[in-house]
């Protein structure tokens, strides 16, 4: 669990303080989110689940919590909204593993119940956390996210759609490895792709600010961080120039990833407990050779300039930071590395 980063400067307080009913509010960026929303003086409750996250994070005092399960429409009813009235939806809620069936589960089947739940609550409005990759889709969960969005697109109620870019702790998994002399793995030369890391903390006051402005409302919102595009060479570079050492690189084909994902997806045809892992290889070789930035659908090529950007915090001061020990590094569930 990664050290909170102190509490950026305070945002002005909502015109229009609403009750939001917050899902996702264990991960990375629901975490951030309800800080985020608590600091706009929102009332928030969130809907957990009682057997992971939960007991391991620390709580922030004066939002509720709310236990049940999500996958359960019951549950999202009487454990969840309760009866009560709600304003607003927040949802950072997102399969953890990303196979077909968990991402089928949890970015589809449980946004839709909990978006009809919402409705009955009297909710008006909804933020939703997505990703930039669902805009060249080709992976379960991003056929799956990318279903629940045209649901919420269709809902009728107002919406905001975030797609955000790479998170910093998909792209410190290798800070550690290289602290202890180990060179910086890359694909190919290191420059097949680039993205606009975004801060945990930048992302989420976007996503609550999303409540608030209307120019972010009815929009799918691709967002990135501060500052230029970055490829995994630069983040290698950049990683040695903070411990103070010259460079080294070590280069991985993507032919590997290939091999792995036929050998992975021949044997899921046979044996499923393997299938699960052939969908992790994709979505690895998927990271490995597609950026994280706005695809321009008349080339078909990624564009850093047109990808919008937020906030200030920069993923090599994260770096530092994690460097000096005052963050921890949290796994991205699909960094390659
Ligand atoms: N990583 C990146 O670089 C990146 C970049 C752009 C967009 N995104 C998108 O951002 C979203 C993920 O954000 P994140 O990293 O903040 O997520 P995360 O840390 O993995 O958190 C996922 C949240 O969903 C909850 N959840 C998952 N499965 C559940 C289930 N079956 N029942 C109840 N709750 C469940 C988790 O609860 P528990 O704590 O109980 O597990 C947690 O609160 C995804 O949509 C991803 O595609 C990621």
């Amino acid at each position: 669990m990664p050290l909170d980063r102190p509490d950026p400067v305070s945002p002005a307080p909502s015109a229009r303080p609403r009750r939001v009913f917050v899902l996702g509010a264990t991960g990375t960026i629901g975490r951030a989110t309800v800080r985020a929303l608590q600091r706009r003086g929102h009332e928030v409750v969130c809907f957990v689940r009682p057997q992971t996250g939960a007991d391991s994070v620390p709580w922030p005092e004066g939002v509720e919590r709310r236990f049940g399960t999500v996958t359960d429409p019951a549950s999202l009813a009487r454990d969840g909204f309760g009866g009560e009235p709600f304003d607003a939806l927040v949802s950072c809620l997102a399969s953890r593993t990303g196979v077909p069936g968990d991402a089928w589960a949890v970015d589809h089947r449980a946004h839709v119940d909990a978006l009809e739940a919402a409705r009955r609550a009297g909710v008006s409005q909804v933020v939703l956390l997505s990703a930039i990759c669902v805009q060249k889709p080709v992976l379960a969960f991003q056929h799956a996210k990318l279903a629940f969005e045209k649901v919420l697109v269709e809902s009728g109620l107002a919406w905001s759609i975030v797609r955000p870019t790479a998170f910093f702790k998909s792209l410190s998994g290798q800070v550690e490895r290289v602290r202890r002399g180990r060179p910086f793995l890359v694909f190919g030369d290191g420059t097949l792709t680039a993205c606009k890391p975004i801060g945990d903390d930048d992302l989420a006051e976007y996503i609550a600010d999303c409540l608030d402005d209307s120019s972010r409302q009815n929009r799918i919102l691709p967002i990135g961080g501060p500052g230029e595009a970055i490829t995994p060479r630069r983040q290698g570079e950049a990683l040695f120039a903070l411990l103070g050492r010259p460079a080294r690189f070590r280069s991985v084909p993507v032919a590997m990833l290939d091999a792995i994902v036929a050998v992975l997806g021949g044997a899921g045809r046979v044996l499923p407990a393997l299938a699960a892992k052939a969908e992790l290889a994709r979505i690895g070789r998927y990271y490995a050779t597609e950026s994280m930035l706005v695809l321009d659908p008349a080339t078909g090529r990624y564009d850093a300039a047109a990808t919008p950007q937020t906030g200030t915090q920069t993923l090599f001061e994260h770096y530092a930071r994690l460097l000096r020990g005052e963050a921890v590094a949290e796994r991205g569930d699909h960094a390659v590395f």
